[in-house]
């Protein structure tokens, strides 16, 4: 066992929950462990890519039109608006009347280093990390390239799905700030669909929030939590919550059923007609409303109902048990989300990118 684990069994004890002999390994919380640090270099580069409306087919949608550090790195909208939007977070909207919103909501991009970590298995190879809603897309690198290609992302209408990495890839390749910057980051030779996965993946995996009240209690800081916080938690852990949501990123990363129907009906990018959905990671939980893959639940409150009324038990024996709080107790979970969610993280916005677009695209 080792100390972080001891740490938290202590903290289970002090905090008086029963579960201490029956909780797994698998379902632990623990604070987020620190990462092989990123090659700074590599890290500004994706910056730039990722804030760069040039990787869209009109230039007018950034990967941070949807994950902006102001919103925890989601946008705060039930569905989110790519191509032909405008403004950002909740205010963003269609200007364009053929433009249509996704079909899923934007999750946070904050601590997708660690995608598919539990404490028995230890944190997945990049390669093969669970990514999207539906645990459709095995590994960051893969996973950044699919929005460059969905049509209501990024790549619009003008260019078709099978040319358009080859149209980026030319453009970045007659820019000679990106030319430049891509040579000192991966050595001569040309920029290559591997080479742009890398470098925005490695912006990502540097997008974590390790600080959090939450963080630095169970490192040993006893103050860190207020004592509602700490009754938060016990009554998440005997509600039934930590089932699923176990592991440090609160999410056992697995796929589960709990009745909740896709809001629209057009068909996805790829797999459509799902029913079961992937754990929701809860850092940043506080920050990054509206609620589940198709951003159904407006408030926390919402999903406490639903998980009340709602909820499909049948399906899933850990959902059999599970008793939402009510009260002040719905308080005081609320008040432990809180500390999962309040960690510092990187929000700096460049000032200018490479293209000479409007960083994060769109209109003023
Ligand atoms: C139009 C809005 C939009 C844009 C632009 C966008 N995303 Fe997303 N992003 C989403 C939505 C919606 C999801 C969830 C999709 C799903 O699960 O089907 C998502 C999911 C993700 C995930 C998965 C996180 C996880 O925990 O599984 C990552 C990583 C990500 N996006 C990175 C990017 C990158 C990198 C770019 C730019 C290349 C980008 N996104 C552009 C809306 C957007
Ligand atoms: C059987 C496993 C399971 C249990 C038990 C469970 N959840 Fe979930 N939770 C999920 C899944 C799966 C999702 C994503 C569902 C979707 O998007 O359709 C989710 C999503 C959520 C979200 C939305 C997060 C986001 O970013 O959108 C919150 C909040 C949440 N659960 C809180 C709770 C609380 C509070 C409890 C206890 C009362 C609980 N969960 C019990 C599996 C579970």
């Amino acid at each position: 066992m080792n100390a972080r684990i001891l740490v938290l069994t202590l903290f289970i004890l002090n905090v008086g929950c029963n579960a201490v002999s029956t909780v797994s390994l698998e379902q632990q919380h623990a604070p987020l462990p620190e990462l092989v640090e990123q090659p700074v270099d590599r890290v500004e580069l994706g910056r730039l890519l990722f804030w760069d409306p040039i990787l869209s087919g009109d230039r007018d949608v950034a990967c941070a039109s949807c994950h902006h550090p102001d919103f925890g790195y989601a946008d705060g909208s039930q569905l989110s608006v790519g191509v032909g939007g405008t403004g950002i977070g909740p205010a963003r909207s269609l200007s364009d009347a053929s433009a249509r919103r996704t079909t899923r909501n934007a999750m946070t991009i904050l601590n997708t280093a660690y995608n598919g970590f539990t404490l028995l298995q230890g944190n997945p190879r990049s390669t093969v990390a669970p990514m999207f809603w539906d645990n459709r897309s095995q590994g960051m690198e893969a996973q950044a390239i699919e929005p460059l290609k969905s049509e209501i992302e990024m790549r619009g209408v003008h260019y078709g799905r099978d040319v358009m990495i080859a149209e980026l890839l030319s453009r970045l390749r007659h820019n000679t700030t990106y030319v430049a910057a891509f040579e000192s980051v991966f050595g001569p030779g040309d920029i290559t669909e591997t080479h742009l996965a890398s470098a925005l993946s490695t912006f990502e995996r540097s997008l974590v929030t390790r600080q959090s009240s939450f963080d630095r209690f169970l490192r040993g800081d006893d103050r860190a939590l207020t004592a509602q916080q700490q009754r938060g938690y016990q009554q998440f852990v005997r509600s039934g919550c930590a089932g699923c949501h176990s592991g440090p990123m609160f999410s056992d990363f697995q796929m589960h059923h709990l009745g909740i129907k896709d809001l629209v009906d057009q068909p996805h990018d790829v797999g459509d007609g799902q029913d079961q959905f992937r754990t929701a990671s809860l850092r940043m939980v506080s920050r990054t409303g509206p609620y589940m893959h198709n951003g159904r639940f407006g408030s926390l409150d919402d999903v406490f109902e639903f998980y009340d009324e709602q909820v499909d038990r049948n399906t899933d024996p850990l959902l059999a048990d599970v008793e939402p709080p009510f009260g002040s107790a719905r308080d005081d979970v609320r008040a432990f989300f809180e500390s999962i969610s309040d960690g510092e993280y990187d929000r700096l916005i460049p000032y200018s990118v490479p293209s000479g677009l409007r960083p994060g695209g769109g209109q003023p």
